[in-house]
């Protein structure tokens, strides 16, 4: 391969690191051995100097960067499908190819999904914190009773391979009856899904709601005080997708409320510094971004950026 020099914003799988390097030639790729974030004008050094950056769902990829004067680099490979931290019309303007890494983490992201469905409505973070606590007394008939999933109607904004997959594990593994709100799909008839017109359709006759669709200008606060409100109360939201899709404020109101009766949530508004509110509630589930986190899916993103 011709000598192009590659800036690496975070840390990756070392077997990739290792990959890319010997693609690349190893004196002309930069590595983020000690992975910290990069602030801005590092990202704007790293376009001046690259000939292509990698960077990921951590990095603000904003006009203000992309509009950096004697920009070197010509491509972005985003670790990572997501890509709502790159504006996409800068990155035109600057002549950047700009790629993502679709397929690869579908299983895992569903996985974390159901994980998610599961744990809220079994109470299974609290009853992992009661036992840890040692305030577990013993079995009893009414002990942190919770809500079945199996047989229940699973709501989905949204129905990309991510949706699909988590359609498919509900249909076929829990017996759930999918609804679904996309436009552009048809693909719910593999799981004996209905459409719906609107996503307050799929609101108000969900027991859970799972979000899968694209964070960004278009659905910032879809999911807010009003369309909560439009939610059964014993239903649960399930957030895998993008933070800033849901109001945070107004989700912590609707769970302290009663508005709804649980939250499991993977991305954040803000991440890492979620809204604190959460911290305190039984009834959310709160996991670190860990859609995509096994090490198989993480070398495969590594490899799909390659
Ligand atoms: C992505 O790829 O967009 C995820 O959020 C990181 O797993």
């Amino acid at each position: 391969m011709a000598d192009l020099k590659v800036i690496v914003t975070r840390r990756w799988p070392e077997i990739v690191e290792t990959e890319l390097q010997e693609m690349c030639g190893k004196g002309n790729v930069v590595l983020n051995k000690d992975d910290k974030p990069m602030t801005k004008d590092e990202l704007k050094k790293a376009l001046q100097e690259a000939d292509c950056v990698l960077p990921t769902v951590t990095d603000p990829m904003d006009a203000d960067v992309l509009g950096v004067s004697d920009m070197k680099c010509r491509f972005l490979g985003n670790f990572g499908v997501g890509f709502n931290h790159i504006d996409t019309d800068a990155a035109k303007k600057a002549k950047l190819v700009v790629t993502n890494t679709p397929e690869v983490l579908t299983d895992c992201t569903a996985d974390i999904a159901m994980i998610l469905m599961l744990t809220v409505a079994r109470r299974a973070g609290e009853g992992e914190r009661h036992v840890r606590a040692k305030e577990w007394v013993g079995w009893r008939p009414t002990h942190m009773t919770g809500t079945k999933v199996t047989g229940k109607t699973l709501g989905i904004i949204g129905f990309g391979r991510i949706a699909q997959a988590v359609a498919q594990r509900a249909h076929f593994g829990f017996g759930m009856n999918i609804i679904y709100f996309d436009p552009m799909s048809t693909a719910g008839e593999k799981f004996n899904a209905k459409k719906m017109d609107t996503v307050e359709d799929v609101l108000r006759d969900a027991d859970f709601v799972s979000l899968h669709c694209p964070g960004g200008d278009a659905t910032r606060h879809l999911i807010n005080a009003e369309r909560l409100k439009m939610m059964k109360p014993g239903a649960f939201l399930i957030n895998t997708a993008r933070g800033d899709i849901v109001d945070s404020q107004a989700l912590i109101d609707a769970l302290k409320g009663g508005t709804i009766a649980g939250a499991g949530l993977d991305v954040y508004e803000g991440e890492p510094n979620l809204n604190p509110g959460f911290l305190g509630l039984e009834n959310a589930v709160l996991l670190p971004h860990l859609g995509s986190a096994s090490n198989e899916t993480r070398i495969a993103m590594g490899r799909r950026v390659l």
